[in-house]
């Protein structure tokens, strides 16, 4: 396999972070320490300049730049490569006061003042005009410097505006999407329900919070207005600095399953995906072992945006965050197993927020490398050095791709549809914590699996898994049909196909859209338990499922039943069925499972599934997470314990890349302990 290193000049993993250098310009002293500081601890990397525009542009049209170049100058001497940022993530006082339509509007309708961070109005031609003079500039002066590796578009693009031109804009995209045609609008919006219907597109206002919140058309249409918007806007960036500087790759931090934007929408418009990482380690919800699975779902879900290249993690903490609603420190070596879990699951970068800690304003107790003492004697000082050292030893894997044969399906107009649906239960649809768990329980058979939108071709696949597709987008019956009719092993639950992309309900039977001949059953009612309730479900071997939340009623046309429900006015009726579709050499089968339980329960029919696939799993301790990633020169297992004591893993072979010793058989992994095995 090629090797796709994402930054060739550098040889091997990127571990840097956000600089803040423009925050002590008045201390040559801790600039100069800083250098020494950041090779000390193996670092080869600094994100510069992602909140610099009042010290580029103090006043209006008067730039400075020279700092930048200094001390860009000065890091590359020293073997420390930059990503440069466009600085729109946060307005000079200035340009607000001048300008104030780049200030954003809120959902009540009211006007921000100046102040705080990323919270600009995506559509305002004055703000679109500045940033791209400034991001101009910077290309035009920093494009050639050798230390550049990369641009990092604003900061954590975010949030809606419901501004009069984001109002009007929004009225010209429903213009665009429904051939300028009212009607077709209203009828797609079911909009006679309640005396709703629009004359024209000069009426329809945007979702605000005391406005129009009935019309589940609406709310859908806005949220992916606001995508398209904030993807506009990231444009006009991408833009200028493609113009002026084309050889240089660009991203943009994303932030975890961040509900407001379709990252898959803005993917495209990216060179590499990138994104933020700040699990709510050792919280008194979950065991480290769940939010480290949660988190590699996360990375799994930017892994599978491209495909073809490894990602990067831009920011995570080195100790501790100053913003959740308690700020535990990360015990000790869970920085390291957080860090390598980042590149087991696929990415060639770690990164940090932030270098330095500020002396003030609202960061001055975030952690970062190098506290406010100033020193390397510290614990976090350590450990970050600790990555450092390990990243070389690894140096080997940059480059290489975690491959999936398994997908998931988890789309992002399908999460809006279903959490705005008037249906089910408020407090239990967790679409989300759903498509997580399943993905988990894949994860701990030692199964990779991709995470991607209901549209995305899934002729790479064998086992695909599409738990609660409430929305069909157009083009996904014939997908999910195709699928199964290669061969694919599709298992998909209650509340599949309802809708379609408009939200309007299919007719003649759920799951709708062709997809009742292709799990032989009709949905005919869906039951909503209160949190008390339960169910259970039996199969032909006596296994029992207990059952939650959810459990829908079937007329069973042509599937096997392979469960049914034991209690209620349903007992006795099909509660899991499959449809098989063979051919000369292969089966492909359609299962449907129409009632929630958890996944652990359904452990037993993921089983079947990946064995019919003939993918492989892997027996692992409890506490041990496993992924790999496939390179030109081997194949790089990581095993990880997130165990508090040491566990031994079976069946392993190949060289350890940390402690550079032979494994033949049996791997014993310490408290936190990470083994990367070449083989
Ligand atoms: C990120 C942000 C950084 C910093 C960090 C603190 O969301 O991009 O600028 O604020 O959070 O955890």
């Amino acid at each position: 396999m090629e090797k796709r290193m994402l930054f060739p000049q550098v040889g091997g993993f990127l571990h840097g972070g956000d600089y803040n250098p423009e925050q002590w310009l008045d201390r040559p002293d801790i600039l100069e320490e800083d250098i020494r500081l950041m090779k000390k601890a193996g670092i080869n990397s600094a994100t510069l300049g992602v909140f610099s525009w009042s010290v580029y542009e103090p006043t209006e049209g008067d730039f400075h730049f020279e700092w930048l170049e200094e001390i860009m100058d000065k890091l590359y001497e020293n073997g420390i490569y930059t990503i440069l940022a466009t600085p729109s993530g946060a307005r000079p006082a200035w340009l607000d006061a001048a300008y104030p339509e780049a200030m954003r509007v809120s959902s009540r309708n009211v006007r921000d003042h100046h102040g705080g961070r990323h919270n600009h109005c995506m559509s305002s031609p004055k703000y679109r005009e500045k940033v791209t003079i400034i991001d101009r500039k910077l290309a035009e002066r920093f494009g050639k410097h050798p230390g550049l590796l990369m641009w990092h578009i604003s900061n954590e693009l975010g949030g809606e505006c419901y501004c009069p031109i984001c109002a009007k804009r929004f009225q010209d995209y429903l213009a665009d999407k429904f051939d300028h045609d009212i009607q077709k609008l209203n009828h797609a919006w079911w909009t006679t329900f309640w005396s709703h219907r629009y004359n024209s597109f000069d009426q329809i206002e945007p979702p605000f919070d005391h406005g129009e919140r009935s019309i589940m058309g609406l709310d859908l249409e806005w949220k992916r207005f606001t995508t398209w918007s904030m993807n506009d806007f990231m444009k006009t960036e991408i833009a200028v600095l493609k113009e002026v500087t084309p050889q240089i790759p660009v991203t943009t931090n994303f932030m975890e399953l961040y509900y407001e934007l379709d990252y898959r929408k803005m993917a495209g418009e990216l060179d590499v995906i990138s994104w933020d990482s700040y699990p709510g380690f050792h919280n008194d919800r979950e065991a480290l072992e769940e939010t480290m699975l949660r988190t590699a779902f996360h990375h799994a879900v930017m892994r599978s945006m491209k495909r073809e290249k490894p990602f990067m993690l831009m920011e995570s903490t080195p100790s501790l965050v100053n913003w959740q609603p308690f700020n535990k420190l990360k015990r000790p070596g869970v920085h390291k197993l957080a860090s390598l879990q980042a590149v087991a699951s696929g990415s060639d970068t770690v990164q940090y927020f932030q270098w330095r800690k500020g002396r003030g304003s609202s960061e001055q107790f975030h952690g970062a490398v190098v506290g406010h003492d100033g020193t390397e004697n510290t614990r976090v000082f350590r450990e970050v050095s600790e990555v450092g050292t390990l990243l070389k030893k690894i140096a080997p894997v940059a480059g290489s791709l975690v491959k999936a044969e398994a997908a998931l399906l988890f789309d992002w107009d399908n999460r809006w549809a279903v959490n705005d649906a008037s249906a089910l239960s408020n407090e239990t649809k967790r679409y989300d914590n759903t498509c997580i768990n399943i993905w988990q329980e894949f994860r701990k058979l030692g199964v990779e699996m991709d995470v991607v939108p209901s549209d995305a071709d899934l002729s790479q696949y064998r086992v695909v898994v599409a738990p609660m597709l409430y929305m069909l987008q157009p083009e996904t019956a014939d997908n999910l049909k195709a699928f199964v009719q290669d061969g694919g092993q599709l298992l998909a639950t209650y509340f599949t196909g309802y809708v379609d992309s408009d939200q309007l309900c299919y007719l003649g039977g759920f799951p709708g859209d062709g997809l009742t001949e292709l799990f032989g059953i009709v949905s005919e009612e869906i039951d909503t338990l209160y949190p008390t309730d339960r169910n259970h479900i039996r199969f032909e071997d006596g296994t029992e499922w207990e059952v939650k939340d959810y459990a829908e009623v079937l007329q069973v046309k042509d599937a096997h039943v392979l469960a049914s429900y034991m209690e209620d006015f349903y007992q006795g009726t099909a509660a899991v069925t499959c449809k098989e579709f063979p051919t000369d050499d292969k089966c492909g089968r359609a299962y449907y499972v129409a009632a929630r339980s958890s996944a652990d329960q359904m452990r037993s029919l993921f089983l079947k599934m990946l064995q019919d696939a003939g993918l492989s799993v892997k027996e692992l301790p409890p506490s041990v997470d496993y992924s790999t990633r496939i390179g030109e020169d081997g194949i790089y297992d990581f095993y990880m314990n997130y165990g508090t004591s040491p566990v031994k893993v079976s069946g392993v072979a190949g060289t350890d890349l940390i402690t550079g010793g032979s494994v033949q058989g049996e791997l014993e992994l310490e408290t936190y302990g990470v083994a990367v095995i070449k083989h």
